[in-house]
């Protein structure tokens, strides 16, 4: 099953953000996720002991290059979907996550200075794979877009710096700045759609599995 670590160069594209809203919309829809949350400030992993109200899903402390991926591999074993939410600092636990991943996920918001962090995001995951000899799947996705032509600019700057990126994207929007207090995704509304929309995407390129493999016995 799929290893899904979420990656980028510097703090704050949305790396978290994303890792909620995955983890607790795949729990929602069934399917059996774990999460290792491997930055020292416990983001992730604090929300959801203290703060997470859906459907109840693993989430893992683990900030040791030395156990995140037999961890990771262990994690792989029970579940449906493994996701690592890393630090925003590229350090060697963060390698680790990115090696024995499938799948990379680079958040990015509009602007240079973030192009050039998914950029570079990019370029170690590349190293890593060939370093580990194998494959490993990088898509970019835009977080916290707004309707301005800076978004547009941005847009246009993917697609010349040749990296691939994701058709979904991530709004700016409170639904989803609230949801590190709230301890909810967005249900309804825009916000939700963008979700669904997500998570359809990811299933329809094989990052995330359509369905439940461990409720195989219950007959649905
Ligand atoms: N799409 C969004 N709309 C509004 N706020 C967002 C969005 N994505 C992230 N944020 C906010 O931006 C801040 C940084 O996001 P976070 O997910 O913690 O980034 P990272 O984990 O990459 O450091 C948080 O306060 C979060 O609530
Ligand atoms: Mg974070």
């Amino acid at each position: 099953m799929p290893i899904l670590t979420i990656a980028s160069f510097k703090g704050g594209p949305g790396k978290t953000t994303l890792c909620q809203i995955i983890s607790a919309r795949c729990a929602a829809d069934g399917l059996a996720v774990a999460v290792i949350d491997a930055d020292p400030t416990k983001a992730m992993s604090d929300w959801h002991s203290s703060t997470y109200e859906g459907k109840p899903f693993t989430c893992v402390a683990e900030t040791s290059e030395r156990s995140i991926a037999d961890l990771a591999l262990r994690l792989d074993d029970t579940s449906d979907l493994v996701l690592i939410d890393t630090a925003g600092f590229g350090n060697l636990a963060g390698a680790v996550a990115m090696t024995v991943a499938d799948q990379i996920l680079v958040p990015l918001t509009a602007g240079a200075a973030d192009l050039n962090q998914a950029e570079e995001t990019i370029k170690q995951a590349k190293g890593l794979a060939s370093a580990a000899r194998r494959k490993i799947e990088v898509r970019a996705i835009m977080n916290r877009l707004s309707r301005t032509n800076l978004t547009k600019h941005a847009e246009q700057e993917l697609r010349d710096a040749g990296i691939p990126t994701l058709k979904a994207s991530v709004s700016h929007r409170t639904a989803f700045g609230e949801i590190s207090y709230s301890g909810t995704i967005p249900a309804k509304g825009a916000a939700a759609d963008e979700v669904t929309a997500l998570i359809a995407e990811l299933k329809a390129i094989g990052w995330i599995p359509e369905r439940t493999k461990t409720l195989k016995g219950e007959g649905i």
